[in-house]
């Protein structure tokens, strides 16, 4: 498939999960694609990559730099820190907190300073945001990621009202159930049955076509992902919380 090829794309937290899928599902319709994480993607592939640690603000800030010079007509941003384990916010350390800051929301202000110069230049360039039905329902022992997703949000819609929609469109795309990766695996016991979980090649489909269309129709929108690569607005049907506060 070479629907994408000739184009030029990024993406942030690209090494596992959600954003590893957006990098191939890309990559495969024929991107160049340059990922950045602390870790090497599994199954690289034709996948370019760079270290970045989104914690330490002065390396990300350089290799951000360098990564957006350009030229870009996609990125997306994917990085996020859920915390080492569930827990309520009296039993959440600062550092927690500082990390989540610093990864989920410091990170996308880094990556849309850096990239939005490159994405104007492409008009329109597509900024894919990787959101979290969190955003509109907060829940026990989700304090810090609940709160930070729900800023990101809030910062890619007031940035996409600034902008012009031939320069640069904002989709974000957040999944309608809970998704098998890493860094969700990481918080849960070793026997925990993933069978009802999303897996995220689910978002292969749409990251291509919002690729392939700059987001046309869809600027400004949060789009919910099903387990069969589907999606629909989430101004549809506003997503349940799938916070349990049995598991806290
Ligand atoms: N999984 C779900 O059920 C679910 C549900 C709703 C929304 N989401 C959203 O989906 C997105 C991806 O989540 P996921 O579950 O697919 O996560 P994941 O597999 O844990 O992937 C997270 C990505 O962030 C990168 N990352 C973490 N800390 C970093 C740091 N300090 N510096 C640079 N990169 C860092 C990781 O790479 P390295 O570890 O290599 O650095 C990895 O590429 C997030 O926005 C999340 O809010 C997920």
């Amino acid at each position: 498939m070479t629907a994408l090829a000739g184009r030029r794309g990024l993406v942030v937290g690209g090494s596992t999960g959600i954003g590893r899928a957006i990098a191939q599902a890309w990559s495969r319709a024929g991107m160049d694609v340059h990922v950045l994480s602390r870790s090497r993607p599994a199954e690289q592939g034709a996948l370019r990559w760079s270290a970045v640690d989104l914690a330490d603000p002065e390396q990300a800030r350089a290799v951000l730099a360098e990564a957006g010079r350009g030229p870009l007509d996609a990125v997306a941003f994917s990085a996020v820190s859920y915390g080492d384990k569930r827990a309520t916010f009296s039993d959440t350390p600062l550092a927690q907190w500082r990390q989540q800051i610093e990864v989920n929301l410091n990170g996308l202000w880094l990556t849309l300073a850096a990239t939005l110069p490159a994405l104007r230049a492409a008009r329109p360039g597509l900024f894919l945001n990787v959101s979290s039905e969190v955003v509109f329902n907060g829940g026990p022992g989700r304090s810090g990621y609940a709160a930070t997703k729900a800023a990101c949000a809030s910062l890619v819609d007031s940035v996409h009202q600034e902008e012009d929609p031939d320069d640069v469109r904002f989709v974000s795309v957040l999944p309608a159930g809970m998704v098998d990766s890493p860094g969700i695996r990481r918080r849960r016991p070793a026997d925990f049955d993933y069978s009802d979980y999303m897996r995220p090649d689910s978002f292969g489909p749409v990251a291509v076509e919002l690729a392939l269309t700059a987001g046309a129709q869809h600027n400004g929108d949060s789009l919910v992902v099903h387990g069969d690569g589907t999606w629909n607005p989430v101004r549809d049907r506003v997503p349940v919380s799938q916070s349990d506060r049995a598991r806290v």
